[in-house]
This record gives structure tokens, sequence and C-alpha cells, in this order.
């Protein structure tokens, strides 16, 4: 019998290679090419051995919902899903400087509060820095616990004395592992301490919060799998110079993905944003051309933004296409059949869009209202005023109707806004105090709202 020779995979993205090297040439990433023995021939993966008897439930039997601990913080129990899950690991990422530390410091004085035990572990700054920031905060008296370490050995066996119903470690990047023998924040050593981390919330019944950074590319630094290890990823958006800040979850095994919570850094640091449709819409003028006003959906809640466009000749025969909050290939995709299903070109033209208060739009409700800034800016011609919008764009030119169309109208409604241009089809939806516009196709749009077409 043949000798099997040992192959080597990739643990960041499972590509085989038959030998080993420092760099997956796969996905490029650096030392995640581990050695994957043979099986032995004929055995089976087990031996043929045999196991115990696992008993088995069925899907009907009752289980009582996990108890939840709420922070108070009513935009951050949301976005969990409803407060926090006892031995549940999230991991928030976000770009150095956005307001992490802050949110979970914040976080950490509130689930104290609540009555949870919460250690706050800093890698990055030294205890009295926290303490500092929380004095700012005006946090001096909540009963979080504090540590400056990043030794994991010492972090594990300190938990495990203090046993803790929350550990915040900030961030995962700074932990150390011992027994691996690369630096702080390879891959190896972020996977290692969140596996470490991670099981030790499963076994202990401690809820784990672990703060990652992001890389440039919008990922969180170190490998994906830290990512699927975890039951929640939630990522704090915002620009920095910009006061809005948005914790998203992207992933929730206890809650709906998409939820987002909407904060505002102030000197006090972060407030809550109850209402953000109110604060998406505070910075808008005048009725401008190039200014739609947008009712969309972001989780379970509607959410009123205001879409920009701006529109230019420029002498290049590559017009720029240049996108802020939303996606540059479903704006290729509107321009297109802009051009093809209505006639109007941008051959010639520098097209700008941008999603006002740095919230980021994925929804293709969007098209319409998308379309409609772009076309506004064009032609110079401001939409009526107190109209929103919404409406996905089909290839063909059709508009299709978008889910929640009653959500999205009392939100307009609730917010002033007197008509919205919506797709046919939406079952007949009213709301009072709102004329709706019910439009078929793009064709039709234009030529009613802009007279060309
Ligand atoms: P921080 O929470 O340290 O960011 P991260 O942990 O994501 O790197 O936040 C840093 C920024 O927040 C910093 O630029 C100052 C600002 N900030 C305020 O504006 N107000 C505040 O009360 C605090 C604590 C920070
Ligand atoms: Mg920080």
């Amino acid at each position: 019998m043949a000798k099997k020779s040992p192959s080597f995979t990739c643990s960041e993205c499972g590509a085989v290679h038959t030998r080993w090297s420092g760099r997956c040439d796969a996905c490029g990433a650096w030392n995640t090419i581990v050695e994957e023995r043979p099986l032995t021939e004929g055995a089976g993966a087990l031996g043929g051995k045999r196991g115990a008897h696992v008993p088995l439930t069925d899907l009907a039997s009752e289980e009582a919902p996990p108890p939840r601990t709420c922070s108070g913080l009513e935009e951050l129990d949301r976005v969990l899903g409803g407060g926090l899950v006892p031995a549940s690991a999230i991991l928030v990422g976000g770009d150095p400087g956005i307001g992490k530390s802050t949110l979970l410091l914040q976080a950490a004085a509130r689930f104290a509060e609540a009555g949870l035990s919460t250690v706050y572990v800093s890698g990055e700054e030294a205890s009295a820095q926290v303490r500092m920031r929380a004095q700012r905060l005006g946090l001096g008296k909540a009963p979080v616990r504090l540590a400056a370490e990043t030794n994991l050995r010492d972090i594990l066996s300190t938990l495990e004395a203090e046993r803790p119903g929350l550990v915040i470690i900030d961030s995962i990047q700074t932990m150390w592992v011992d027994t691996v023998e690369s630096a702080p924040g390879s891959v190896s050593q972020v996977r290692a301490a969140a596996h470490e981390l991670v099981t030790f919330a499963k076994r202990r019944g401690c809820s784990v919060i672990l703060v990652g950074h992001v890389t440039k590319e919008g990922q969180i630094a170190g490998p994906r799998v830290v990512e699927h290890m975890v039951d929640c990823v939630l990522y704090f958006e915002g620009e920095r110079g910009h006061q809005f800040r948005i914790l998203r979850a992207v992933k929730n095994r206890f809650g709906p993905a998409a939820e987002i919570g909407v904060f505002e850094m102030t000197g006090g640091g972060l407030a809550q944003v109850t209402n953000p449709s109110a604060l998406f819409l505070s910075e808008r003028g005048q009725p401008a051309a190039g200014s739609v006003v947008f009712a969309g959906i972001e989780g379970t809640r509607p959410v009123l933004v205001e879409i920009q466009a701006l529109v230019a000749p420029t002498p290049q025969a590559q017009p720029r296409r240049s996108v802020v909050g939303w996606d540059g290939q479903r704006l290729a995709m509107i321009l297109a059949v802009l051009e093809a299903r209505c006639g109007i070109l941008f051959a010639g033209l520098d097209v700008y869009l941008n999603v006002a208060g740095g919230l980021k739009i994925s929804e293709p409700a969007a098209d319409l209202a998308v379309a409609a800034a772009l076309l506004s800016a064009r032609e110079d011609a401001p939409l009526p005023p107190e109209t929103v919008i919404f409406g996905e764009i089909s290839l063909s030119g059709a508009l299709r109707p978008v889910g929640q169309m009653e959500n999205r109208l009392k939100e307009a409604q609730k917010l002033g806004f007197t008509t919205a241009i919506v797709p046919a089809g939406g079952k007949g939806v009213s709301v009072a105090g709102m004329a709706t516009t019910e439009m078929s196709d793009l064709a039709a749009f234009v030529g009613e709202t802009f007279g060309a077409g």
C-alpha cells in the first residue's frame, strides 16, 4: 500500500498545497499553512471504534429563551438582539479611533450597574488611563474591575478565579499566547487567543466581548476564522470627522442581523440617538438639485436618509464615478439602466454620490432614490419638497415593490413629509397624511418628474 504523503492546508481559506510555505498563494495570508496528517486507509477517520450513545431530542422540545441582561443602552441592547446572552462571545470591530473603547467602557459600566460582574481587560492602555477616561465619562463610580494585561495565560487564570459574568478584551490584537511563537497581532496569535477566550466563555458561562481592529480593506485584522468562532459580529462604523457612529450587527446567533444602533460622539462620550431619521436629515438645507430623501429600513427600523448626487461635465475620456455609503457596482447598474431604458446619457459627466450622515446603505430599495438624485443633479431640477422616494429598479427598467412599505411611509409622515414616490404593486398600502404616487417603470418616473425621457 502506497503511503499517503502529508498535505498542507491553509487554515484561512482552506486551499490545499503540496508543500509548506510561509504564505498561502490562494489568499495571500501569512503563516497560515498547517500540515494535515492523511487518514490511514480502510479504517476511516475514527479508526472503526464505537462511541457512546448521544441522547437525541426533537425540535419540538421546549427550551426557555436565554435570560438576557440589558445594559439600558437601548441602541446597544437592540443590536445584541434584546440584551446580552450569558456565555455568548461577541466581536466588536471598527477602525482605530472610531470609539470602540469608549463604547465598551460605557457598556461595561451599564452592565455592571445592571448586576453583572464585569471585568475590563485593556491591552492597549494602562489602568490609570482607562480610569481617567471613565471619570471623564462620569462612570468613575461604576463597579467595573480593571486589568491592564496582555498575557492570556495570566488573564485566563485570573478569570477562572474571579468568575465574572462579562469580560471585555480590548483588543484581541494585543493578546499574547505564550505557546504560540509569532508576534502579538499575527494571525496565529489572534486565532489562538480568540479560541481560548471563546472556549472559556462557553465553559464558564461568562460572556466575552472582544474588540478587533479593522484593516484598511475593512476586515477585522487577523483571521476570518475569529468571525466564525463568535456568536455575534458587530461593526462600529462612522466617519472620523463626523459625530455619528453606527453599531451594526453583521452576524448574530441570538437576534436579527443587519440591526443598527445609532450613537453620537460627544464631549461626554457616546450618546444614544433614538430618532436617527431626524439626525440624518438635520443637516439638510433648502431643497436643492441632486438631493433626495430615501425612506429605508435598517434592521427592524425605518430610517430616512438624504442621498446627494453631483453630476459635472469632464474633459476626461473616463469620467469619474465616486460613491460614499452605497455600492459602486449598483451605481453603475443604475446609470446603465437610465441610459438603455430612458435614453439619458452620463457619458462625459463625472458622477458623485453620497449618503449623508456616514450611513452605509445596502438595500436595493434605494435604487429609485439614487436614480432620482442623479437625474435631479443632471437636470439641475430640485424634486418637490417634502417628498420621500423608494423602490427597486430591475434591469428592464421596471420598478419592483419593496418590503415594509407601511413602516417607511409612517416614518416619513412622522418627520413631516407629505408625498411619496413608490413602486406600483405595493398592495394598496396607504398611510393617513401621505399622498403616494405609484410608478411602474423608470421611464414613466422620468417623464412624470422631469418631463424628459
Ligand atoms: P476610542 O474609544 O479610544 O477609539 P478606539 O478604541 O476605537 O480606538 O475613541 C477615541 C476617539 O473618541 C478620540 O479621537 C476622542 C474621541 N472621544 C470623544 O470625542 N469624546 C469622549 O468622551 C471620548 C472618551 C473620546
Ligand atoms: Mg481603543
